[in-house]
Formats: structure tokens, C-alpha cells, sequence
């Protein structure tokens, strides 16, 4: 009995340690060890949707192999192949057992194209239906759609975090692999005043830092447009004060010279540099994650990443509350009083797939160098939330629940041995 009690403490306890990990699996790792999904696993890596995929938990990724998957990538951008592929990441867990077991015999699940708000109507769903003589099939949603993929067999299964199964053909949506890539004519600046930054895109316009992030595109570029309000903000220097080089500089610091989904930007460990970043000046920020919210921080104010205006590779926009001052500019300098808890004012464009408002690490307005984002120092009252980091704000919250649940059952099982 003793010993029962003692190995169902040591699970509690490991499943309160895992918990605090934040989901562990690594979608490059698990499928380094099948050359026959190289294509397939390069593909994610390059489109980031790896980083995607192992910022989830309750995921399962459809496979192809290198054969079947060429088909996809030849003569289509990787913006387009990316779209074709979020497709095939399922925000639902299946193995096998549960693909002969769906209720009714078919169902529509959610894939990762749904999230990208780029999947008009049925677009991101896929429609797996379990057919005569044991075969399940797999297809758009959309309708008139065929199910001309099958699964063929499970490759991985870490219950019931992520599971890989092969399927036999690419799951394609109409209209999908015909469209233009869009970041070739994208207007920066129209689509950054539409998401309510008008402040910053007739910066961009008049101090010509527009041409510098155009010509940045090509090679991934990532963008954070302050919203209007941030610039009426208490705490934002004076512009008209700024010399032109600092405008300048200001604004280049505000993109950063990379395409960085919110997946990248969530699983980022080191600081981020921006098209500032100089010789001179290292003009970098770090993130931390709390649910699905990241802020940013520069050393002398933080900001939260308000919405997604653009994510295509290899070009991402995305609005911030706050005006991000760097502290090569601001650091140091007496001028502009730093705004000391930049818990920013609630955002005027309604942000999708926020957290509740989390507790959000202590911005480094005293240490400029303050530690790397990623892992917020924890306390232990923090890893609930950290564990949460990764799931949809209703997990956030299931995870929080299972954490206590947890923390009970171990204050339980402790009275209990202690008294006998
Ligand atoms: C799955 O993820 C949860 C939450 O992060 C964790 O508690 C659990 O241990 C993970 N399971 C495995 C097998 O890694
Ligand atoms: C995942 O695994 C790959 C290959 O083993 C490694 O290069 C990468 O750093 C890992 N990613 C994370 C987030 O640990
Ligand atoms: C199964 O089909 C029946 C009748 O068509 C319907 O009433 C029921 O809601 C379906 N169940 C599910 C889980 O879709
Ligand atoms: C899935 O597709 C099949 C074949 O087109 C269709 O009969 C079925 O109704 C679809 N399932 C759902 C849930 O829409
Ligand atoms: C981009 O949009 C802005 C206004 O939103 C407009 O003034 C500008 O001419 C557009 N640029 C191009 C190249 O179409």
C-alpha cells in the first residue's frame, strides 16, 4: 500500500514537472528519424511551421512522403506550399483507434490554415471520413470536394499531445495552389493604416524607411506597427525632438529582418534583431509568451503583440500597443521619462486569439538587460501559466484547472502518508 502510495506521488509529481515544460515535442526531431518525410520536415522548418506545430498541444500532423509530397512543392512559392502544408496539421489529436471510431462515420476537423484567417468559408477544415473496408478518407471541407487521400499508417503518438500519420496524397483546397503569392504586391503602408496605424505608416512614407523594409521583403521581414493610440501614449518621447537619423532608426527598429510568425515569435530563446541593429548598436528586443499573448520587450518599455495584420511567408506584419523604444535611443537619456509599467492601454482593434490578460513578466525598465524571454523566470506560482503558453485561451484555462487538480491530489496523497 505504501509503495503504491509512494509510485502515485512520484507520478503526480512528474506529471506536475512535465506540466511545467510546456508541451515537449519537437516535430523536426520526431521526424528526423524517417528520411522518407525529409521534404516534408525541411518544408516545415523552412516555413516555420514547425516552431507552429511545437507551440501546440492536441496536434496531429497528416505526412507524406518525400514521393507523394512533391507534387506540392514543385513550381509553387513556398507562401503557397506553406498554405498547402497548415492544412495538413490538424488542431485535433487522432491515432488510428480514433479515426475508425468517429462518430457517424465522418466529421470535419480544424486545421492550422483555419487560424490563419486567410481560409475563407469551409477552406480550412478537412473532412475525414472512415469508408467501407477498414480505409479512411481524407479531404477539403469545401464542398464537391473529393476524399482522394487515405491513411496509410501512424508514424508517432505522444498521447495526447501530437501524433504523425501518413496519409497516401496531399489534401488540397479548391483555388488553393492556383493563388497569386501575395507578398509580391503587398502595400505595406495600406495595410498597416487599415489595422490603425496611420501614425506610423505616414512615418514610414515621410522619413522613406518604407523603401528600406520593401527591399527587405525578399529576404523575410517582420514588422510591428504601433498602433495609433501607442503614439498618444504618456511616456513616448516627443517626435518633433528626434533628430532625423533618430526617427530613422526608431522606425527600422520597429521590423526586424526575418519572417517571424507568431509560432517563431513564441518559441523564440534569443533576443531578436531588428533592421537597426548596427555596428554601433545592437538595437535587439526579447519576447515572453503567456498563453497565446507575446509581448515584446526592448529594455526600456514592453508591448504587447496586438493582432496578426499579415502572415505570408516571407513577409509578417503585426500590430503592437506600445511604441518601442530601444534603449540606444532611450536608454539612458533623461529626456524622455520612461513609462515605468507599460501594461499597455487596451487595444482598439479587437485582437484575435489573445490570452485573458496574463500576468505578464515584469518589463526590464530597471535592467536593460534583463533575461531572455522564452522562459519567464518562474516561480512556481508562475508555471501554470507558463504551461498554459501554448494551448488556446479555453486550454490556458483547462491547463491552469488540471495544475490544481494536481497540486490537490499531491497535498491528499501526502496527508495520507504522513498519517499512516
Ligand atoms: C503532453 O503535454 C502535457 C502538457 O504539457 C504534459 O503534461 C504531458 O506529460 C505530455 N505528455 C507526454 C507524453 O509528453
Ligand atoms: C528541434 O529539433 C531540431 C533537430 O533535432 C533542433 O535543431 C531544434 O533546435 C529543436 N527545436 C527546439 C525548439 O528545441
Ligand atoms: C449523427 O447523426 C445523427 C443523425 O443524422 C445526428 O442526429 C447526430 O447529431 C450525429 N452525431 C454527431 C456526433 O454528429
Ligand atoms: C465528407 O465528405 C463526404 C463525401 O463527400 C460527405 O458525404 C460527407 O457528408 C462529408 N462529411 C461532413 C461531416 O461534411
Ligand atoms: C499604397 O497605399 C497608400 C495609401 O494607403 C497609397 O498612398 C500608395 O500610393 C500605395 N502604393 C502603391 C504602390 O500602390
Amino acid at each position: 500500500m505504501a509503495s503504491f502510495r509512494a509510485s502515485f506521488l512520484f507520478l503526480s509529481l512528474t506529471t506536475l514537472t512535465v506540466a511545467a515544460v510546456v508541451s515537449g515535442h519537437n516535430i523536426t526531431d520526431i521526424l528526423a528519424g524517417f528520411p522518407e518525410y525529409s521534404q516534408f520536415n525541411s518544408f516545415l522548418s523552412q516555413t516555420k511551421l514547425a516552431d507552429e506545430i511545437n507551440s501546440r498541444q492536441t496536434i496531429t500532423v497528416l505526412v507524406l512522403n518525400n514521393g507523394a509530397f512533391s507534387s506540392l512543392t514543385s513550381g509553387h512559392p513556398l507562401s503557397v506550399v506553406k498554405k498547402a502544408l497548415s492544412l495538413h496539421i490538424l488542431l485535433d489529436y487522432y491515432d488510428g483507434d480514433k479515426l475508425h471510431k468517429i462518430s457517424n462515420g465522418t466529421t470535419l476537423t480544424t486545421t492550422l490554415y483555419q487560424t490563419t484567417g486567410n481560409a475563407p468559408g469551409n477552406l480550412g477544415f478537412v473532412n475525414i471520413t472512415d469508408l467501407k473496408g477498414g480505409k479512411v478518407g481524407f479531404g477539403s471541407a469545401a464542398p464537391g470536394s473529393k476524399l482522394d487521400s487515405s491513411y496509410t499508417k501512424s508514424v508517432k503518438q505522444i498521447p495526447y499531445n501530437i501524433s504523425v500519420l501518413e496519409i497516401s496524397a496531399p489534401i488540397i483546397a479548391p483555388g488553393l495552389l492556383t493563388a497569386p503569392p501575395p507578398s509580391a504586391d503587398v502595400n505595406i503602408t495600406a495595410l498597416i493604416e487599415k489595422a490603425g496605424g496611420k501614425t506610423f505608416a505616414s512615418l514610414l512614407v515621410s522619413s522613406g524607411v518604407i523603401k528600406t523594409y520593401e527591399k527587405a521583403v525578399e529576404n523575410g521581414l517582420t514588422i510591428f506597427a504601433p498602433s495609433d493610440e501607442a503614439f498618444k501614449a504618456r511616456g513616448v518621447p516627443d517626435l518633433n525632438k528626434l533628430t532625423n537619423a533618430e526617427v530613422v532608426s526608431l522606425l527600422l527598429y520597429h521590423a526586424a529582418g526575418k519572417y517571424l510568425p507568431v509560432g517563431a515569435l513564441k518559441t523564440s530563446k534569443d533576443p531578436i534583431s531588428t533592421l537597426a541593429t548596427n555596428g554601433a548598436g545592437k538595437y535587439e528586443f526579447s519576447t515572453t509568451t503567456a498563453g497565446d499573448a507575446v509581448t515584446l520587450h526592448t529594455g526600456v518599455d514592453s508591448s504587447r503583440v496586438a493582432s496578426t495584420v499579415l502572415d505570408s511567408t516571407p513577409l509578417a506584419i503585426f500590430t503592437v500597443d506600445s511604441v518601442l523604444l530601444p534603449t540606444e535611443l532611450f536608454g539612458k537619456s533623461p529626456s524622455p521619462s520612461p513609462a515605468p509599467a507599460p501594461e499597455p492601454v487596451s487595444s482598439p482593434t479587437p485582437a484575435p486569439a489573445l490570452a485573458p490578460k496574463a500576468k505578464s513578466p515584469a518589463p526590464a525598465a530597471a535592467s536593460p538587460s534583463a533575461p531572455i524571454a522564452g522562459t519567464p523566470a518562474g516561480s512556481p506560482a508562475e508555471t501554470p501559466s507558463a504551461a498554459a503558453d501554448h494551448g488556446a485561451q479555453e486550454k490556458a484555462a483547462g491547463v491552469h484547472v488540471e495544475v490544481s487538480a494536481v497540486l490537490a491530489v499531491l497535498l491528499v496523497v501526502i496527508s495520507s502518508i504522513v498519517l499512516s
